[in-house]
This record gives structure tokens, sequence and C-alpha cells, in this order.
């Protein structure tokens, strides 16, 4: 089987790094890839959205699979594009990725189903959500722009005055584009958040192993909100009681309402829970994998990731047993410093072997170039260094270790990568 998966970043290498072990996959290639990724993979220089340019690409190249791993393809319809050429492909069809793609459509949804999740309302013009804003006057409130905003459309405002000034700058200066004509206005929940990645065929769901990402810049959860600078897994949060909640409440539910709303989700779908006082709600719904969850979800998962995706494919996902590993697996992002604001790139990557890993860990590349051999840092993500061990203590000891020999200028990573998960443990 020839694959090509569509994406650049940390997460695509994963997919890679696990598709390399499947028996059946003969070739990998990936567009538009990196630096690291070129290791185990043809790097194309194709457009992640260029739905037309991907076609080409899958046809040229007379692949069996496309994996498309990024959300704003999936939402585009390149999943659509690419089976109505005759390719198999992993992702949902544009109908299904707009529970991701809308938050509107995905709040409405879960109302409509009964599904936990934030009270909220919708407002499509600025003077009307300010209106309710004061009428509200409840803070911290949380102020989300409808559509694709590359991860950063969430404001949690603390006053009115934030609040306000984040309702003008997506209604009015149109920060985030078209994204923000509509916009949801939601209760601030508290609680730990718990990432739970499914597959599903649209009839089984299957949660894979559960995840914790951080998504703040800095220590303590301090700083901007970024992609995610490290994940661990197990999330200690997601108990076996809090499983079956989240089965009988959350997960099947959503898959049954995708179907009764004619939009059946064949895919990776990504819950993001909060486990609240009252009972865990969704906090938001990825049409695809997380970044960087799958950087230590994937590394856990001992059934062949073809067998799943052919599962995924033939609707046959109730007769696949799926294994994964015990134990613990952490990743550390190293980013650039500046990160999520301005930062610097190219800037040569010290301490990886030639083929772009670490002795002592994986090395998942987000934001790499590869010149005459030598890595230059080229986003604001760079590296995910990633170890699975028998307990989460000893794979974060290992991963950081292997961070400390790993260098570049203005490198910056959270040392608290973990902690929350560790302490929820003890
Ligand atoms: P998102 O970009 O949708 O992943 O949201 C970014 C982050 O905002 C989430 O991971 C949460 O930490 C936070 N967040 C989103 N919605 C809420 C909410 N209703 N209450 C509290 N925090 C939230
Ligand atoms: N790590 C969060 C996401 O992938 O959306």
């Amino acid at each position: 089987m020839k694959v090509l998966v569509v994406g650049s970043g940390g997460r695509e290498h994963a997919i890679i790094m696990k598709l390399a072990e499947s028996p059946r996959v003969t070739k990998l290639y990936c567009a538009p890839g990196n630096g690291g990724i070129a290791k185990y993979a043809d790097c194309y220089p194709v457009s992640a959205t260029d739905l037309d340019g991907m076609l080409a690409l899958a046809k040229e190249l007379a692949v069996d699979w496309v994996f498309v791993a990024p959300d704003d393809p999936l939402v585009m319809g390149m999943a659509d594009l690419l089976r109505e050429n005759g390719f198999k492909v992993f992702g949902p069809s544009k109908a299904a990725a707009i529970i991701e793609g809308s938050k509107v459509f995905s709040k409405n949804l879960m109302k409509q189903y009964g599904i936990p999740t934030a009270g909220y309302e919708v407002f499509t013009d600025a003077d009307s959500a300010i209106a309710y804003l004061k009428e509200q006057n409840s803070y911290p409130t949380v102020i989300k722009a409808d559509g694709l905003a590359l991860g950063k459309g969430v404001i949690i405002a603390q006053d009115e005055n934030d609040a306000i000034a984040a309702v003008k700058a997506m209604m009015e200066d149109k920060i985030f584009g078209e994204s923000g004509s509509q916009l949801v206005i939601e209760e601030f929940l508290t609680g730990p958040e718990i990432s739970v990645l499914a597959f599903t065929d649209g009839k089984t769901v299957a949660p894979m192993i559960s995840s914790m990402d951080h998504k703040r810049a800095l220590d303590g959860d301090q700083g901007k909100n970024t992609g995610g600078m490290g994940t661990v897994s197990p999330n200690p949060y997601y108990t076996e009681a809090i499983a079956e909640e989240c089965m009988q409440k959350i997960f099947l539910p959503t898959i049954h309402a995708m179907n009764a709303e004619g939009r059946s989700f064949r895919g990776c779908l990504y819950f993001g829970l909060m486990a609240t006082p009252k009972g865990v709600k969704v906090i938001e719904y990825n049409c695809r994998f997380g970044d960087p969850e799958t950087q230590v979800v994937l590394p856990m998962l001992e059934t062949d990731l073809l067998d799943i995706m052919e599962a995924v494919e033939a609707q046959t996902l109730n007769t696949l047993p799926m294994y994964w590993k015990t134990g613990a697996c952490a990743c550390v992002i190293m980013a650039s410093g500046g990160y999520p604001a301005s930062y610097e790139k190219h800037k040569a990557i010290m301490g990886l072997q030639e083929n772009g890993q670490h002795s002592n860990a994986l090395v998942y590349h987000a934001g790499t170039l590869l010149e005459d051999g030598v890595f230059y840092t080229n986003g604001g993500r760079v590296l995910g260094v990633t170890c699975g061990a028998d307990s989460l203590e000893t794979a974060l000891q290992r991963a950081y270790a292997a961070v400390a020999e790993i260098s570049f200028e203005a490198a910056h990573w959270r040392t608290d990568i973990g902690r929350r998960a560790l302490e929820a443990d003890r």
C-alpha cells in the first residue's frame, strides 16, 4: 500500500512513523511535510489546502490511501474530492467536518441532542453580543469565533472591557476574517481538561488512550494560548467511571446525532472535554487527530494503523480488536523563542542524529527544514520530544533528559509538562 499523508506538523510525523510500522505499507509520501518527515516519507511541496493540487499529486503518485490530517482541508472538502476520484481516504467528509468548522453548528447540535456542554448564545452582530454581555454581567466569560481561526478563536474575557474588545475585534475588525461573522458566547467552566481522540466509522466509536494537553505558553499555565506545549497519556482524570459516562452521554450520542443530521462521521473525532463539578462537558469537537495529542497517543497504539483505517472505511470497526500499550507517554514541545507571538526562523538545531531522531527519544518534527544534512527551525513549534515508559514519571524524566541534549538559539519549552497529571495520580 502506498500512503500519502497531508499536512506538515508533529502530528503528521507521528502518523507517518506509526504507518511505517505497518508491514503492508510499502511507500510513504507527505505533502507538504517538513525536514524531519523527509527522513521517513518522500515530501512534495503541495500546500495542505490546495485541493486540486493534492488530487493531482495523489494521481501522479498512484497512491492507494490518502490520510488527510489537518482541519482546514477537511472542512474545505478534500476527503470528498479524493473519494469521488476513487481514492481511499482517512478523514471525514466536508458535511461531517463542520463539527469542527462551525462552533455554532456544534453548539446547536449538542443542545438539540442533549449532549452536555457549556450554556451559550449565538450572535450575528456586535451590538446584540455587547448588550447580552452587559445584561449577563458574569466573568470570566468565553467568546468563540464560529469558524476555524488557527486555534486562536477562543477568548476568555476576565471583565467587561476584555469581552467587548474581543467582540469588536472578531466582528468589526474581523481579526479572524469570516470566521468571526458569527460568534458564540458561553459559560466559563472549570475542571481538568481531558482530550479523547476516537476512531469512528459512523456506527462504532473506539476511543483511543486519553491524553492531556498543556495549551499555555509558560509554566504554571501562564502566558498566551498556543497550539499545545506538551502532552501526556493516559490522562489520570479519565477514570473508568468517567470513560463510561463519556461513552453513554457524549461519544455515542454525538455519533447518532451526526447520523441523524445526515452527516455521518468517519475518521478520527476529537473530544475536548472538561470534568466539571457537574459532570463531564464537551468544550470542543475537532474533526481530526489533535496536535500534540497524537504524539503521545499513537506511540501507545499496538494495532496496525492501516488495519484501523481500512476498518473505518469499510465500517467494520466493531470487528477489529484494538490494543494499547500499558505505561505512559510524554511529549515536550521545543518551540522558537517568542512563540506564539513573533519569532525568528532558520536556527540550526544541534543534538539530533542524522535521521532527525535522538537515541533515547522519539523526536516528532513540527517546524523544521533540512538543508545539506542540517536541521533548521522553520516554525513556532519546532520539535515534540517524546518518550514512553512504565510510569509517567519515568517517561517525563526521559523526555526532559533528551530535551536537555537538543538545542537551538532561543529554544523555549515548558518545564512542568505532566506535573498536574502526576499530582492527580498521587
Ligand atoms: P479551543 O481553542 O476551542 O481548544 O479552546 C481553547 C481553550 O479555551 C480550551 O482548551 C479551554 O482551556 C478553554 N475553554 C474553551 N471553552 C471554555 C469554557 N466554556 N470554559 C472554560 N474554558 C474554556
Ligand atoms: N491540541 C489541541 C488541538 O489539536 O486542537
